[in-house]
């Protein structure tokens, strides 16, 4: 059985629009990324997966350690729902949020807040001021991990932290080490331009030649600068934690020294934006059917909703993938609409009005925020379903 028919077979009882998530392909790709990180742990990267029981599978298996949340209301919900060892990667300002961390003594010990100026120390003090009894508040440092060249005009990489060097490193653990009311406990430093962007993508020669210079270069360079800057700061004080990568450079970042952790998410569902890595390759984890409601034309077969584009530069690349069956693809006039989507191709012929299309997202965790619940599927049933943050009333971003 093929798995347009068995994912068929399985969901046949259900209306769509629905998600599903394959268990077998989410094991084997956990299984690929473990493999890859070589021995060091991942954390688990929550944007990515947006399912407090998918998370809670993935946890329980070998070589998965805590959580890398991307907010702090999110890291307090997960901490008061069992979870440990919360990393929130992204600054906070929730001035609610930071008052319950400094109040609660489970959750200012398991979650850990980012930052990368004194401005951040000095909100969290004046937003909890009022707080009797006051925890102390768990620090971990971001570090620009960008790729620059010709003298600063080339720049590959997110812009996230000003700190770069080991000195200016060096310079704010000196000042929080001497700050009341908080402890640095790891350094974080994330290589987008690497873990983020496919090295293969496909029909475009020179921009992948681009893309793999970019890519060896900045990785020579992020080996020597993390190395100086971790050394700089473990001067200052004892860390915890020393955190880089994505699914996209796992077993690249694992081979640095300097790094205790690797953060990875997507890779468990392996979105369409994943297809496009040389070093590596995955499952189609989580999909989405949506039902076939009419067709306007011979050839032409349209479905219920559809508009569900990834975040990022624009593009048709954030759009989702017409997975199943193969050979759909979009109107370029309409793409995937608001309400409605039709797809032209071979496929459209042979499909009927009840069928259903089965898509992919183009990145991962996103997808939860448009279902309330995900189907878990194992050979050619439902096993399970289980409810993602939306279904639980809970939408952080
Ligand atoms: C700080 C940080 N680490 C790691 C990742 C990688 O996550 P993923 O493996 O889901 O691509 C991201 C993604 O944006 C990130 O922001």
């Amino acid at each position: 059985m093929d798995d347009l028919q068995r994912y068929n077979r399985a969901t046949a009882h259900l209306d769509p629009p629905f998600a599903v998530l394959d268990l077998p392909a989410l094991r084997a790709n956990a299984e690929g990324m473990l493999h890859r990180a070589h021995g060091k742990p991942i954390r688990v990267a929550s944007k990515s997966i947006r399912s407090r029981a998918v998370l809670e599978r993935i946890l329980a298996m070998d070589g998965f350690t805590g959580i890398m949340a991307f907010t702090l209301p999110e890291a307090l919900w997960l901490v008061s729902t069992g979870m440990r060892n919360v990393l929130v990667a992204y600054p906070t300002v929730d001035r609610a949020a930071l008052t319950e961390l400094a109040a609660e003594p489970l959750a200012a010990r398991e979650i850990t807040i980012m930052v990368d100026r004194i401005d951040h120390l000095d909100l969290v003090d004046s937003a909890v001021a009022g707080v009797h009894d006051r925890q102390e508040i768990r620090l971990c440092l971001d570090i620009d991990a960008g790729y620059l060249a010709f003298g600063g005009r080339f720049r590959a990489g997110v812009r996230r932290s000003p700190i770069r060097e080991s000195d200016q490193a060096a310079d704010l653990a000196t000042q929080i080490a001497k700050r009341p009311g908080f402890r640095l406990v790891g350094v974080m430093a994330y290589e987008a331009q690497i873990a983020g962007v496919g090295d293969d993508p496909p029909g475009k020669p020179a921009l992948t030649r681009a893309i793999r210079l970019m890519q060896t270069r900045s990785q020579r360079e992020l080996i020597t600068r993390r190395g100086r800057i971790v050394q700089a700061v473990r001067q200052i004080t004892d860390l915890e934690f020393v955190n880089g990568g994505g699914t996209g450079s796992i077993e690249k970042t694992a081979r640095e020294r300097a790094i205790t952790e690797i953060a990875a998410g997507s890779g468990f569902f392996h979105p369409r934006l994943f297809d496009f890595y040389r070093g590596f390759g995955g499952h189609p984890a989580a999909l989405f059917a949506l039902p076939v409601v009419r067709r306007p034309a011979p050839g032409v077969v349209t479905v219920l909703g559809g508009g569900y584009p990834a975040s990022g530069a624009p593009g048709a690349d954030r759009l989702p993938q017409p997975y199943l069956p193969c050979g759909l693809r979009y109107d370029p006039n309409e793409g995937a609409g608001e309400v409605q989507t039709p797809l032209v191709g071979q496929a459209a012929e042979d499909l009927r009005t009840g069928d259903r299309v089965w898509f992919r997202h183009a990145k991962a965790g996103e997808l939860c925020e448009r279902f309330a619940g995900l189907h878990l599927i194992d050979g050619d049933r439902v096993v399970d379903e289980v409810p993602t943050y939306r279904g639980e009333g809970r939408t952080f971003l």
